[in-house]
């Protein structure tokens, strides 16, 4: 299976973007705590859901469609699990389990979650915070355990070498706000994901005040009820859209995102020449015939999501002059440039952390292959910006995060085609 692409449109038009797929995971995470069904709406079907659903499912909390982007989740009554280690590892949020399970039971384990290979993803910020709260931690035979006698309130700070980090600081929302006393989360991650898993779980009955910031305060409650939620647009998505149509010289406008969800993205497109017009609930970009280089750091929220980074790099292969990439949150995101380079992007990758564009005038269609969720997004983009056919592998990394990428992009006027037969995804 694979997308056969014909660049060299300029991609025009308003898109709608689903539900945060990120989102929508700690959400589900955050819907096993309350006893009763939660509703969220605005759920992405996308593949890493069904896996989280599964392994929801095995630790004893059903879930079920209602209709095609409402999920309710029968939270409250955790069973131990452990799931299958074989299911975990398909995902990097299988560690979600970990918080409601520690929180509610005491004890949890959960096979070591897998997920995009863009770098070292240890879960010892996940353990810290465990420990924080009285528990012990370990990994054995494959799986990550946490096990407390009695767990209490307490202050932890959640900070590794790359800052703060988002799954860390939503699990130790997840177990602090079923835990006796207060905990104070300093170095918390500042994504919109811990604002909407907060929200969520506030609503629910918690007393979490300060996320979104960096000192987040959880009062331990013990019990919460089961509500309604609406899962926010997806951001990485948006701006995936945003820079499509940046790179194919377009005119996009995305709706169904909150504009603060995407950092610094419309400024720096502003940047790279185009004119953004930021309304309530959608952006709009329209880019001149050739982007401008441009410089730009990624690193934990305000600043530029690492999750567009790819996508970004791919945008500026066709840039009037040298652009600088640098990754700040993960230390292996660059593998994709090789597969632009096909395209005849000109891409010079130093110390693993920091790209160099230079700009060419045009790109010509070549076949690529992506390696991860994001990376097969950017060789989509590239191949949109190129002349001429490309085709695109490695739909099953990006049907695990993107809903409809392709008729998304097809509804702005892209000449895109999936072929072959759809991998089912294995559950
Ligand atoms: C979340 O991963 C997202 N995944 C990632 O999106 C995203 O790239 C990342 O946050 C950063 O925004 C989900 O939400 C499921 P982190 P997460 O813990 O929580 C280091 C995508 O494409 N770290 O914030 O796993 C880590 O190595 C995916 O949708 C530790 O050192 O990321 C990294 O350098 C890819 N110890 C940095 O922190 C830990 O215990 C940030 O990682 C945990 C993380």
């Amino acid at each position: 299976m694979c997308l056969q692409i014909t660049g060299g449109t300029r991609l025009v038009g308003t898109v709608p973007v689903s539900g945060s797929k990120n989102g929508a995971l700690a959400l589900m995470a955050a819907a096993m705590l309350p006893a009763g069904e939660s509703v969220l709406r605005g759920v992405p079907r996308i593949a890493d859901i069904e896996i989280l659903r599964s392994l929801m499912a095995a630790v004893g909390v059903a879930s079920e469609w209602t209709d095609r982007h409402t999920l309710v989740i029968a939270g409250g009554r955790l069973e131990e699990g452990p799931p299958p280690t074989e299911l975990a590892r398909k995902m990097r949020a299988s560690y979600y389990l970990m918080g409601p399970l520690l929180g509610r039971l005491g004890r949890a384990r959960v096979g070591l979650p897998g997920g995009c290979s863009i770098g070292a993803r240890p879960i010892d910020l996940h353990f810290r915070a465990f420990e924080a709260l009285g528990a012990r931690t370990g990994i054995e035979a494959g799986e990550a355990w946490a096990e407390a006698v009695r767990l209490r309130g307490a202050d932890m700070t959640l900070v590794g070498p790359f800052g703060s980090s988002v799954g860390a600081t939503i699990n130790a929302l997840l177990a602090a706000c079923v835990t006796p006393g207060v905990s104070r989360i300093f170095g918390a991650a500042q994504e919109p994901e811990v604002w909407a898993v907060a929200a969520f779980l506030n609503r629910a009955g918690a007393r979490i005040a300060g996320a979104g910031t960096a000192t987040v305060e959880v009062e331990g409650v013990s019990r919460l009820h089961p509500v309604t939620y609406d899962v926010p647009g997806d951001r990485i998505e948006a701006g995936t859209c945003l820079l499509a149509g940046a790179a194919t010289g377009g005119d996009v406008r995305v709706e169904g995102i909150a504009p603060w969800t995407l950092d610094g993205l419309p400024r720096l497109l502003t940047k790279m020449g185009c004119a953004c017009a930021v309304e309530s609930g959608a952006v709009r970009v329209m880019a001149p015939d050739r982007l401008r280089a441009v410089e730009a750091v990624t690193g934990p929220f305000p600043a530029l999501a690492t999750d567009i980074q790819p996508v970004l790099v791919a945008a500026l292969c066709r840039a009037a002059g040298d652009s600088l990439v640098e990754e700040r949150v993960f230390d292996g995101r660059f593998g994709y440039t090789r597969e632009l380079e096909r395209l005849g992007a000109q891409i010079r990758v130093a110390g693993g952390t920091t790209a160099l564009i230079s700009g060419v005038p045009a790109l010509s269609g070549a076949p690529m292959a992506g390696t991860d969720l994001r990376a097969t997004a950017a060789l989509i983009v590239g191949a949109l910006a190129a002349e001429g056919e490309s085709t695109v592998e490695g739909l099953h990394f990006l049907d695990r995060g993107y809903e409809g990428l392709e008729t998304k992009l097809a509804g702005l006027g892209a000449r895109v085609r999936r072929t072959g037969s759809p991998v089912p995804v294995q559950l």
